[in-house]
């Protein structure tokens, strides 16, 4: 039995600097929260004090994106570059899902919100460790390359905006993810590395809820203040989104996951300035 509030669990999460202890934590948390919601026993979502950024590692060494090096995708050390920044996304994916739960406890959502994020947050968890795995067969670790120093941002210039928070980080930079992992699969088939392909697989298939995730909440808040989805996604996404969304977007995945063609196509560079 832990008496923590699942607000205090998240901060404990973000807290925890070593990826391996952050995402051991995060896992075990998130079999505490849904034991106690299958025993029907409750857990309080509570308050807690977020860090405005999660502890992190000594390494990687975060660079502007700028400044990471670029190697060919086809090359051994390519691949492993992929790698490398796929778990990067996957530790700061563990830490957004637990910072939506710590960070907004002041607006009253219902528990399925914090069921959603409880079990995308030990999704990444497990991304992270499977694709740890993959890097320690291709002879290297997390830690081993420089990483992208950007991936916080979305999370900070949304620090008092749920509504911001949802429209950028599941609904535009997730649901990236969705169009950029097929092709980073056949990368891998075509190397013939079975295990990364596996990963991958298990990863673009659950990355689907976690926009959906962000799709549901969005609405079911624009539904809560009577405003129009689409517009308030628009205005959103131009306010704490710096750049324009870029095609080519996987439609049938984004549309699985609630986002029609419409909230999209409208930010990318054509469209943008309109
Ligand atoms: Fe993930
Ligand atoms: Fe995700």
């Amino acid at each position: 039995m832990s008496d923590l509030t699942l607000a205090q669990m998240a901060q404990q999460v973000l807290t925890t600097a070593d990826g391996h202890e952050k995402t051991k934590l995060s896992r075990a948390h998130a079999a505490r929260w849904f034991a106690a919601r299958k025993a029907g026993e409750v857990i309080e979502i509570g308050h807690a004090n977020p860090p405005l950024r999660p502890a992190r590692p000594e390494k990687p060494e975060l660079l502007d994106p700028r400044d990471v090096p670029r190697r060919r995708p086809g090359s051994p050390e390519g691949r492993k570059a992929i790698l490398h920044a796929v778990a990067h996304i996957e530790l700061n994916a563990v830490d957004l899902h637990w910072d939506i739960i710590a960070r907004f406890t002041d607006v009253k959502m219902p528990i399925g919100f914090y069921d959603d994020w409880v079990k995308s947050a030990d999704e990444e968890s497990k991304h992270f460790n499977l694709i740890c795995d993959s890097l320690k067969s291709h002879g290297s670790f997390y830690g081993d390359l420089p990483a992208h120093a950007g991936m916080w941002r979305a999370a900070e210039d949304t620090v008092e905006d749920l509504m911001g928070r949802l429209a950028v980080v599941p609904m535009v930079l997730e649901a990236r993810g969705l169009d950029v992992t097929p092709g980073m699969i056949n990368i891998f088939r075509q190397a013939k590395d079975t295990q990364t392909v596996e990963a991958l697989e298990v990863i673009y298939a659950e990355e689907v809820a976690h926009v959906a995730y962000g799709s549901k909440w969005f609405h079911f808040l624009c539904g809560r203040h009577e405003q129009d989805p689409k517009d308030v996604f628009h205005a959103l996404v131009r306010k704490y989104f710096h750049g324009p969304l870029k095609p080519p977007f996987n439609e049938e995945k984004r549309a699985d996951a609630g986002l029609p063609p419409d909230f999209y196509w409208p930010l990318t560079e054509d469209d943008a300035v309109s």
